[in-house]
């Protein structure tokens, strides 16, 4: 175990003593402080990678220090210590963002482990934003799983435009079909791979805001402008800007789009003069744009000026011979991140998932199969850790799902499981917290601190 940076923070001399003889045993270095205040200095100072604070301390309270902790760093895994309080304090610490509550008197056997605990999640989180980096960064044509032969048409084509100088291109899919992975590899794959790639979603932005942030405005434009802002297309020169959900956008900015496409020119707003930009725009939908024009959502002339090279990806139920190497792919992705020896499929386990129909397409399946990993023991992934819509065959019952879990003779780590069923509520509030957290019956508070906990 990598050697942490813990602080304890106890008004009892003879707590901190044994704290830090006990961890500093363990090759841990220790900081320890009798009081809230001298303990917060400390934290700022040295950044523990764990914090225990008692609850009674001279000055201000255990519970504040807590506040103040996360205030300064969000991602501080604090363990609240409590003597004889009722449940209430110590549920108060975790909705302030405790990681975990012990009460007194505790063995340091308890304590260990936590350290332990935390010392892997520390490193597991690491390892996962080195992914998201990585994931983020390098995405190429070659890191495009596919084996199918429509696929293999699609990634020739798209390789090809990648390098023209065609400046619009548009990518059409379902959702969860990758568009995001080929605008990032069309990026990388193109002469403009050196210049920045930027991405905005259409749908999260009400219209003004979304103007400003695609050209920018002028110091004074609006109330709130109080400087000059670039935006996005400036930001991009020379690169790319990756318009996500282009469906969504309204019919004024759409004007606005059509003129900057056309003039390679963009004003921002409350600006008088036209700026040269030199940026390729790639546009993606989940949206049937023919009919948004049909009813009159969507401008044909903007469709006609985007869709010159197109990129359709077909759903994944279309492309059955791709499933079985995305299973290869994301067992090995996941066995890595989650230090599982899943070698094989059983072949009645691999039958189900080539015959679902598979309606949230790559990314439903990257999510069973990383449910998966984390359920199965041993070295052969089962039917028992399919969810039930793969595993009975009714897709209708994909919202509805009743039989959770079968449970493995080895037994589960419960921790796994929550970490599941939450990732399954998000996904089935279409990530909306409030609705997620109405799911579990838990407060939105709470919820965020899961997440939090399972670095979702
Ligand atoms: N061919 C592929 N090779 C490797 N990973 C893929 C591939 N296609 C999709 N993925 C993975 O599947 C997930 C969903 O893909 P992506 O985000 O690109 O979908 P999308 O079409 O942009 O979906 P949405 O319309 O919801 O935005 C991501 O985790 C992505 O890395
Ligand atoms: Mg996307």
């Amino acid at each position: 175990m990598k050697p942490l940076k813990i602080l304890i923070i106890d008004d009892e001399r003879l707590i901190r003593w044994s704290f830090e003889k006990k961890l500093t045993s363990k090759g841990h270095k220790v900081f320890t402080s009798g009081s809230g205040e001298e303990g917060l200095k400390l934290f700022e100072t040295h950044y523990p990678d764990l914090v225990f604070v008692d609850n009674h301390l001279p000055g201000i309270q255990g519970l504040e220090v807590i506040s103040t902790i996360k205030e300064m760093n969000e991602d501080a895994n604090i363990i609240f210590m409590t003597a004889y309080e009722s449940v209430d304090v110590a549920v108060a610490a975790m909705k302030k963002g405790a990681f975990e509550y012990i009460r007194k008197p505790f063995s340091f056997d308890e304590i260990f482990v936590i350290a332990e605990n935390i010392a892997e999640k520390i490193n597991i989180k690491n390892e996962l934003l080195l992914l998201r980096r990585q994931q983020k960064e390098e995405i190429t044509f070659d890191s495009i799983v596919h084996e199918s032969t429509v696929m293999k048409q699609i990634v020739q084509v798209s390789k090809k435009i990648a390098k023209t100088d065609a400046t619009t291109i548009l990518l059409l899919g379902e959702s969860g079909t990758g568009k995001d992975v080929f605008a990032r590899a069309i990026h990388n794959d193109s002469n403009r791979k050196t210049k920045p790639f930027v991405t905005i979603n259409c749908s999260s932005l009400p219209d003004t805001l979304l103007e400003s942030e695609l050209f920018g405005h002028e110091k004074g434009a609006f109330t709130d402008a109080k400087k000059l802002k670039k935006g996005l297309y400036e930001i991009a020169e020379g690169g790319t800007v990756f318009l996500d959900e282009i469906g969504e956008i309204s019919l004024t900015t759409q004007v606005k789009l059509l003129t900057a496409l056309e003039n390679r020119m963009i004003r921002r707003i409350g600006g008088t003069k036209d700026i040269p930009v030199d940026v390729r725009v790639i546009a993606a939908t989940n949206k049937n744009l023919k009919e948004s024009i049909q009813q009159k959502l969507f401008r044909e002339d903007l469709y006609y000026r985007l869709q010159v090279f197109q990129i359709e990806i077909p759903s994944l139920r279309e492309r059955k011979e791709d499933i079985a190497p995305f299973l290869s792919f994301f067992i090995a992705l996941f066995n890595e991140m989650f230090r599982k020896k899943i070698k094989q499929i059983d072949p009645e386990a691999k039958k189900l998932l080539e015959n679902y129909d598979w309606p949230g397409n790559v990314r439903e399946l990257r999510n069973v199969v990383e449910r998966a990993v984390i359920l199965q023991s041993g070295t052969t992934l089962q039917v028992g850790a399919l969810p039930c819509e793969i595993n009975n065959m009714t897709p209708q019952s994909h919202t509805q799902n009743n039989c959770l879990i079968d449970f493995p003779e080895e037994g589960i780590s419960l921790e796994n499981i929550e970490k599941q069923i939450i990732v399954r509520a998000l996904e089935m509030a279409n990530y909306n917290q409030t609705k997620a957290s109405k799911l579990l019956d838990i407060s939105r508070d709470t919820l965020r601190y899961k997440k939090k906990k399972h670095n979702l």
